[in-house]
């Protein structure tokens, strides 16, 4: 048998100095889905993913938690790597950039790069963003203009890397290979900034230790981008790699904000060395919380884990597919989110898996049935399922997963549809009916097989449960893509164990879990802190003090816990895809706090500036659909429906900042 064709594709590795949410999730998962789907097509595929754990912010991150960098990052990437495993995602190589072997093929790509005269040494004096680890073209004292933060002075000792020798070779590289990058608006982007003209870049620090050290260079160590592109090659036999098969990479994906070092950068190290470069580079857009782009340092972060506890992680992966056009930025919002876990998934693919499967038992003993002559309904609709087979790959193959669960669902649509008509139900007991009952369900069935099999890359968790529910064999990953088409379900095939798919939930309710354990998750320590002394009490081991009965009586000293001042209102605006909520910014006397408030329905927001209202300003912060609210306005709840109104101060002319006592 011919050996598989090799496919290796990686995802960005990831700042350990922070944990991961769900813009991070979705790179990792469109990753993860074409893994899945390259191998159902025939390839021998290696996945990487990773963490980038070195550079001043976790020198800084370890130090504020109080523990080695070393243990720092070793707990950070495990609560990575347990993450992927909880969203089903199957990643053959997990490097980290603190891995030795990692540090030997820096340390040997260095040494090509030098060899071939691309490296020289040199001091360099500029303004530097450490928390895009990069140098940024600012005058000092101005913020970085990617992501708004004060810059730093930064001179020294360094070694610089001939990027200016590289401008003719990538961009003659780009016009050979016009699919190296993209989509389409990314590659015009690299390529108007290579035309532009390239200068020479630092790969090397000494003001910074936490880095792999330059061979006999100490006390320099190399820069993180130099370090980070690295790892592609690490993870894969690194100078050995030509033993591996696995390079050159067929696609590096990334965010759009990284695409210059992956298009320029990298090809640019890769050619310096005299090494293939990666086939292609794909941006994907960011995912938006209230348009803007999702992110640690803006606060507007939602983590995968509540929602993969109270939807499973499938409903996320599906969610982030089907929403956002591949490429394109997409806005996420806990409304759509279950709008479409009990649209299309409850009730359109766990619905139909579900009803086929008790049709089949009370009608068929539980036995996939024999069809008699097909009608031509049937056909019609064996003619869609085997045509989406080949539209749904193409669309894969393009990586336009959103447009290929459309056509997936369009299928099951017409299946709905397809047995309301035929409505096997309600046929009788004759031969000729028990024929056609027969026929429809098996119809239906194989369709199910069907859209199981091309659902399976982004639903592995329940296609597998489909699967084993038609009593087929094996898991659907190891079907062939290649050899799937219509006729192929066996009669009489015993149909397997019910699984719970998707149950319905109301959307309320499931809002309000996620939210609540969102909070919650925000309350709780980072993973990593210093070893508590014996006289301090372990971190996050507060006691919680058991909530007084409703009727008991409380002490003036527990009324004297909650600090409530008088706050002027100074803007109030809705949250898009929360009808209930308005987000304010309040003047409490000493600050400008950011508060949700649950009142939306019954103030508008353009009345309420101006006015002064009750704060509870010691809240602990907590996320209300995402949006961080610091504090509480204080509102009675009026009749039945507990209408809001708000406790205020008409007649009085207070002062803001003034405490209730
Ligand atoms: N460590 C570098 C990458 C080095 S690759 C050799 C880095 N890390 S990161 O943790 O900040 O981000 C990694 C990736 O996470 C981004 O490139 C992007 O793919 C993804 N995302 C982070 N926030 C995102 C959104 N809000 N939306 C979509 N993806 C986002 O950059």
């Amino acid at each position: 048998m011919p050996d598989k064709p090799k496919y290796y594709l990686t995802t960005p590795i990831y700042y350990t100095n922070g944990l991961p949410h769900i813009g991070h999730t979705y790179s990792t998962i469109v990753c993860d889905t074409i893994r899945r789907y390259k191998r159902m097509r025939g390839y021998d595929v290696v996945m990487t993913t990773g963490t980038d754990e070195h550079g001043v912010n976790v020198e800084r991150s370890a130090k504020k938690a109080g523990v080695p960098e070393s243990e720092f990052v070793a707990k950070m990437a495990a609560e990575w790597r347990a993450l992927w495993d909880e969203l089903g995602v199957q990643g053959d190589e997990f490097i980290r950039t603190t891995d030795l072997k990692h540090a030997h093929t820096v340390q040997w790509l260095f040494k090509q790069c030098r060899d071939n005269g691309f490296v020289y040494p040199g001091h360099y004096t500029g303004q530097y963003c450490i928390y895009d680890n990069a140098y940024v073209d600012v005058k000092p004292g101005e913020n970085c203009p990617d992501c708004g933060r004060p810059t730093e002075t930064v001179t020294e000792a360094n070694f610089y890397f001939k990027l200016s020798a590289f401008q003719k070779p990538l961009l003659d590289w780009y016009a050979k290979h016009p699919d190296f990058i993209q989509p389409e608006a990314r590659r015009n982007e690299v390529l108007s900034f290579v035309e532009g003209g390239l200068r020479d870049l630092s790969i090397t620090r000494t003001s910074i230790r936490w880095g792999i050290p330059v061979p006999g260079e100490e006390p320099h160590v190399f820069y993180v981008w130099f370090d980070a592109l690295t790892a592609y090659l690490s993870a894969v036999g690194g100078p050995q790699y030509e033993k591996t098969g696995f390079w050159p990479a067929d696609v590096h994906l990334v965010g759009k904000e990284i695409i210059r070092f992956h298009a320029v950068y990298w090809p640019a190290f890769l050619m310096a060395a005299g090494l293939p470069l990666p086939k292609q580079i794909w941006a994907h857009g960011w995912l938006l919380m209230d348009s803007a782009k999702m992110s640690k340092s803006l606060g507007n972060v939602v983590r995968p884990r509540p929602i993969v506890h109270v939807l499973g992680m499938d409903a996320l992966r599906y969610y982030l597919l089907r929403e956002t056009v591949f490429g394109q930025d997409g806005n996420f919002s806990y409304d759509a989110l279950v709008q479409r876990y009990n649209s299309d998934l409850a009730n359109g693919l766990g619905n139909l898996a579900s009803r086929t499967a008790a049709m089949i038992e009370k009608n068929s003993g539980g036995k996939i049935p024999k069809p008699a002559a097909f009608q031509p309904q049937d056909i019609t609709l064996a003619t869609k399922a085997q045509a989406a087979i080949g539209e749904v790959l193409e669309q894969y193959d393009n990586l336009g997963f959103s447009l290929a669960l459309e056509q997936i669902w369009s299928l099951i649509a017409a299946t709905d549809k397809y047995l309301t008509t035929e409505h096997p139900w309600s046929l009788g007991e004759s031969d000729a009916d028990q024929q056609r009952r027969a026929t429809i369900l098996w119809t239906t069935a194989e369709v199910l097989r069907i859209v199981t099999a091309l659902t399976h890359p982004v639903l592995p968790e329940s296609t597998a449960k489909v699967w084993s529910l038609l009593g087929q064999p094996g898991q659907p990953g190891s079907i062939a893509l290649d050899d799937l088409s219509w006729g192929q379900l066996a009669p009489g095939t015993p149909l397997g164990k019910s699984q719970a798919l998707f149950p319905r939930i109301e959307k309320a309710e499931a809002i309000e879990r996620m939210e609540s354990m969102e909070n919650e998750a925000q309350k709780q320590p980072s993973p990593v802190t210093a070893p508590a002394t014996p006289s301090a009490p372990a971190a996050g081991g507060a006691t919680i003090a058991a909530a007084p009965a409703a009727a008991e009586k409380i002490g003036i000293e527990d009324f004297a816990k909650v600090e409530m001042r008088v706050g002027q209102i100074k803007t109030a605006e809705r949250i898009v895809g929360a009808d209930k909520l308005l987000k304010l910014t309040v003047d409490i006397g000493t600050e400008i706090r950011q508060i949700c408030a649950g009142i939306a329905q019954f103030y508008e927001p353009e009345k309420l500036i101006g006015r002064k209202v009750a704060v509870v300003v010691n809240l602990a912060p907590r996320k209300l659909r995402g949006v961080e609210s610091n504090g509480m306005i204080v509102a009675a709840s009026v009749g039945p429906e507990g209408r809001p109104v708000l406790a205020g101060f008409p007649d009085e002319d207070v002062e803001i900042g003034a405490r209730l006592k």
